[in-house]
């Protein structure tokens, strides 16, 4: 196989200003890409290639990036990297905006577009490993095309979407296997990398929602190690690259052992311990 290389590629990353985004961006550089479009609310440090100032909670915003895109004389999207993602410090219908109904809007509309052999690798989350539980909700909720009606949705589910940020996972988790098949009709692949806590500005923000003693749990139970924004990058670029040529409508868990260590019943969560 000829060596790993991007050059050639235009590849469009949302969520680049920092962590995880920002460290993808960077090994992606080291393997020659040279044409890497950022779309967030903020202007990545890094130099790129061309910068869209996108809200991806918002749908005019996220249609106008596509516009952009898409216009006519620029090259097809080769890559989409779905990163972006806030915690539940924000509301949950904010929430559950930006990190599933955003996600899935840019995606279903570029997915057309896109450079046939392509792919697109969403970044969810081990906390959306419980989306077995929900799965009838989830599959309701996905199937809805229109944003305002998600909107609706979202509102009219409180229980299920509790502060949305597990929930929203468990979505990402679930349309990355729903649209690994139509993404076929394209010539294209979609798969997911589902992280443990990452050393990112955005892990504070987990401590608050979810307790310190969670998330030091959660980086015991898997490598002993909190993992880097770059460990994360890899498996992303992985999944993106043509070495992943025949993986399809797989959430690839990037979380150190810990999904394995909890279902084979080797750890506990701290909650359930308490219960005994
Ligand atoms: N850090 C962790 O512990 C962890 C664990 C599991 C999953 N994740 C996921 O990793 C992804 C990247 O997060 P990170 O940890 O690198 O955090 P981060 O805050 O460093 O990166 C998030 C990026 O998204 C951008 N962003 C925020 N709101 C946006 C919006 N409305 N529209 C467009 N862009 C927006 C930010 O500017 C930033 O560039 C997220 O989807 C997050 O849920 C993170």
């Amino acid at each position: 196989m000829q060596q790993l290389n991007f050059a050639g590629k235009r590849i469009v990353i949302t969520g680049a200003y920092s962590g995880i985004g920002a460290s993808l961006l960077e090994l992606l550089r080291g393997f020659g890409a040279d044409d890497i479009v950022v779309l967030d609310i903020k202007e990545p440090e890094a130099d790129v290639e061309g910068f869209i100032e996108t809200d991806m909670g918002n749908p005019l915003s996220i249609d106008n990036a596509i516009a952009e895109l898409t216009a006519e004389g620029n090259p097809k999207v080769s890559l989409l990297f779905n990163n972006a993602g806030v915690a539940a410090t924000l509301p949950a219908d904010t929430v559950m905006r930006i990190n599933i109904l955003g996600l899935k809007r840019l995606t279903q509309r570029l997915m057309p577009s896109m450079q046939p052999g392509g792919a697109i690798v969403n970044t969810a989350s081990v906390a959306g490993n419980g989306w077995p539980e929900h799965v009838n909700e989830i599959n309701q909720f996905l199937e809805i095309d229109s944003w305002d009606e998600g909107v609706s949705w979202i509102a009219d589910h409180t229980d299920v979407v509790a502060d949305g940020y597990f929930f929203s996972k468990e979505c990402v988790q679930v349309y990355t296997m729903r649209a690994a098949k139509a993404a076929t009709g394209f010539g294209l692949r979609m798969n997911s990398v589902c992280p443990s806590p990452v050393e990112t500005p955005l892990l504070p923000a987990f401590r608050e929602t979810m307790t310190d003693q969670i998330i030091d749990w959660a980086i015991e139970t898997g490598a002993g190690r909190v993992a880097t924004a770059e460990d994360q990058a890899r498996a992303l670029l992985s999944l993106g690259s043509e070495l992943s040529v025949y993986i399809n409508g797989v959430n690839l868990l990037v979380d150190g052992g810990y999904t394995a260590a909890l279902q084979t019943g080797q750890f506990t969560p701290p909650g359930a311990v308490d219960v005994e």
